[in-house]
Formats: structure tokens, sequence, C-alpha cells
């Protein structure tokens, strides 16, 4: 047993030693992938949605995304706060959680800052109240927290973490595969990917799809974290693992893919979008949910699985690319441009443009700073998941699509 159990008994105010380096450098990692949602240029989607020649089906699946994001963010972010942060003692798990609860609640206002400029009703915000194929997933969710809250009830009347029976135990390790694997690594991630990022590839609601990838990199880092944290649970607590929790997560995964159905059907009400449709996307949910199982050796239930989009991952790589190391530079550079070149012979660049004044006055040309070198990509895999790590030592990751392929054994 680690000399800082996940359950206890230990002190949760002590950081180091750690017993859980990964999970200080995934917190670490994840402060290196800071965003605002005020970066993202959100024109091009108001443009489309008050564009009355734009197809309705398109304005409709994107509203029932951002709906349903909405409520998911707000949820995953609370739960984890009442629940997870409680739970788990050793205070290198419990501050990477202090990090992911704050990440979803950018991720809130994020899709706060796109419906706020779209002039989006809101309403959206009931959606999920009235559209059954949401609200059973949001109710889902909240009833696989239920027997964990009953736990944090007896510590709080005075029982500790480490004296859990073995079905709290299987309740806890239960809702962890289906809040890491399920919700953010399935539901979560395939509706960011998926239907958004087809949206943008037919050229719309592009600014949509730039959030989108800002968030799914915070997601991917998520779902790392929780694979480790599994697996490590696993192997602290192994009398939790028995035929019946098998059987429950299964099921849940059943009841999880039927509730994608319903959901992606109510995106698509109004038929298909070009390149996209609904069983293309369950299969795809199929896909990933056995991979997502997979990652920690749980059964991989579905044999009617496939990948249907394989440019997901490609779409990533773009868009990250763009929005993280280029974007910010080029708009620095372009600035700067406006303020030399717009300035014709003999006038002042306060007169031409009193803004550019705050870039260039008193600053010759000569000052300007250079490009910053982009990050590469494998700087921040290694930063996310360090060699040293027994979990990630081989880890090789080349696509976004998988972040977990390199935690296989
Ligand atoms: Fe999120
Ligand atoms: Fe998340």
């Amino acid at each position: 047993m680690s000399a800082k159990p996940l359950l206890g008994p230990c002190d949760s105010y002590q950081l180091e030693p750690f017993a859980y380096e990964w999970a200080w450098a995934m917190a670490r990692a994840q402060e290196n992938n800071n965003w605002a949602p005020e970066e993202i240029a959100v024109a091009p989607d108001v443009a489309d949605y008050k564009n009355p020649a734009v197809d309705p089906k398109f304005k409709h699946l994107f509203e029932s995304v951002m709906a349903q994001l909405t409520t998911f963010d707000i949820e995953r972010g609370d739960d984890a706060a009442e629940t997870f942060l409680s739970v788990f003692q050793p205070a290198e798990i419990r501050h990477f959680f202090k990090r992911l609860v704050w990440e979803e609640g950018l991720h809130t206002r994020s899709y706060r800052y796109v419906i706020e400029n779209l002039g989006i009703p809101l309403s959206i915000y009931d959606t999920w109240k009235t559209v059954p194929a949401m609200k059973e997933r949001v109710e889902m969710a909240q009833k696989l927290s239920e027997p964990v809250l009953q736990t944090i009830k007896r510590q709080i009347e005075g029982r500790p973490y480490h004296e859990m029976s073995i079905a709290e135990k299987q309740a806890l390790l239960r809702s962890l595969v289906f809040w890491f694997l399920i919700f953010e690594g399935v539901w979560f991630w395939v509706s960011l990917l998926g239907p958004i990022q087809q949206l943008s590839r037919l050229g719309f609601f592009k600014g949509g799809a730039e959030q989108f990838s800002y968030i799914a990199r915070d997601e991917s880092n998520h779902i790392g974290f929780g694979v480790a944290l599994i697996r490590e649970f696993m192997a602290q607590y192994p009398e939790a693992l028995t035929e019946e929790l098998l059987a429950d997560i299964d099921r849940d995964t059943r009841r999880a893919i039927e509730l994608e159905q319903g959901y992606i059907s109510y995106c698509f009400k109004d038929g298909p979008i070009l390149g996209y449709s609904s069983p293309d996307h369950v299969a795809t949910t199929k896909f990933f949910a056995n991979m997502r199982l997979g990652s920690v050796g749980l059964p991989q239930p579905f044999e009617d699985a496939y990948h249907a989009f394989p440019w997901m991952s490609e779409q990533m790589e773009l868009k990250k690319e763009k929005n993280f190391f280029e974007t910010r530079v080029t708009e620095y550079q372009a600035g700067g441009a406006l303020s030399f070149d717009d300035q014709e012979e003999g006038s002042s660049t306060e007169q031409q443009n009193p803004y550019a004044t705050c870039f260039t006055a008193n600053k010759p040309a000569a000052e300007t700073p250079p490009p910053l070198a982009p990050v590469a990509d494998k700087q921040l895999v290694e930063e996310l998941f360090p060699e040293e790590d027994p979990y990630f030592g081989r880890h090789q990751q080349p696509e976004w699509d998988d972040p977990l392929a390199g935690l296989k054994r």
C-alpha cells in the first residue's frame, strides 16, 4: 500500500513527499494550457447565426450541442468538487481536481461567451430540462454520484474514508469510470469533436469549433488523469473489482450509448448534414467507449463499433496549432503592421490610428519583438506524460483522438 493511500489515512494538508508525481505533473501541464474565451473569433459565427440563408438544420445542431454542453460542464465541475475532491485524500490528487473544477467553470464561461455574442435566446439554458434526451443524461450522471455522497455524509458523521465498505468502494470506482471514461471520454468528447467540427469543415460556426478545440484539449488531460487515477484505485483496492461491478459498468456503458442515440437523434431531428449521420455518430461513440474502458483494462463491450470520423484528430491538430501557437503571434504581428503600414508619409501614427499608439509610441521598428517560436506538440505531451512515470513510460501519442493509447499495457 502506498504511503499516501488514495482513501487515506494521510495528511491532506501535507503536499510533499509526493506519492503520485504524475498528478502533480499533469496539473502543471494544465497550467501551460491557459486560454480565455475572449481569444476566440466569433464574428463568423454571428454572421452564420443571423444569416437566414444558412440551413436551419445547422443552427439547430449548433444550439443543441451548446445547450447540452452548458449543462454538462456545470454538472461536471460541481460534481467533482462535491464528491471526488472530498473523497481522495493525497494533496497532489486533490490539487489536480481543483484545477479540473476551475477549468469546467472556464468552459461554462466560454459557452456563455459564444451564446451571448450570437444572441442565442436565454431559453437555451432551459433546454436540458425540456428535451428528455438531454435530461436523462444529466440525471444518469447525478444518480451515479448519489452513493458517493452518502459515503461523504458518513465521513462527516465521523467514519473516515479508509473504513469504507467494499460496496462503497465499488460505487466510487463505478462513479470514477462513468465520469472520466464515459461522461468526459465518450459523451463529451464525441459531441465536441464530431458534429461541431463537421459544421466547421462545411464552413459554418468556425468560432464554435475553435472554442471546442481549446476545451477538448483540457478534456483530453482530464481523461488522461482519470485513467491514471482509476488504475491506481484498482491497484490499491482490488477487492472492489468484482464480477458484479463489471456487470454494473457494462450496463452503465450500454445505457450511456442508448442515451447518446436519443441525444444525437434530437440534434439531427431534421435529417443528417453532409458527411455526418446519427448511425455513424453512435458507432463512433461505441468505438470510444471500447477504447476508454480498454485503457484501464476493463472489457470492451461493443463489437459493432467503428470510428467513422478519422478527420476528428486532424481537426484538433489544425485548430490547436493555429489557436495556441500561431494566432496570437500573427495577430500581434498584424497589429504591428497596421501601426506602420497604414502610416502615410509625413503623418503621425497618432493622427492615423489612436489605438496604434499603445503599441508603437516611442518604439523604433527595430525593437519589434521577433515572432515567438512555435511550441512543439511533443513538448506538451512530454510534460503531460513524463517519462519517469510508470504509467506513461512508453507514451508515444501522435493523435489527440486517442490520448490514452500509450496507457494500454
Ligand atoms: Fe469541460
Ligand atoms: Fe472535463
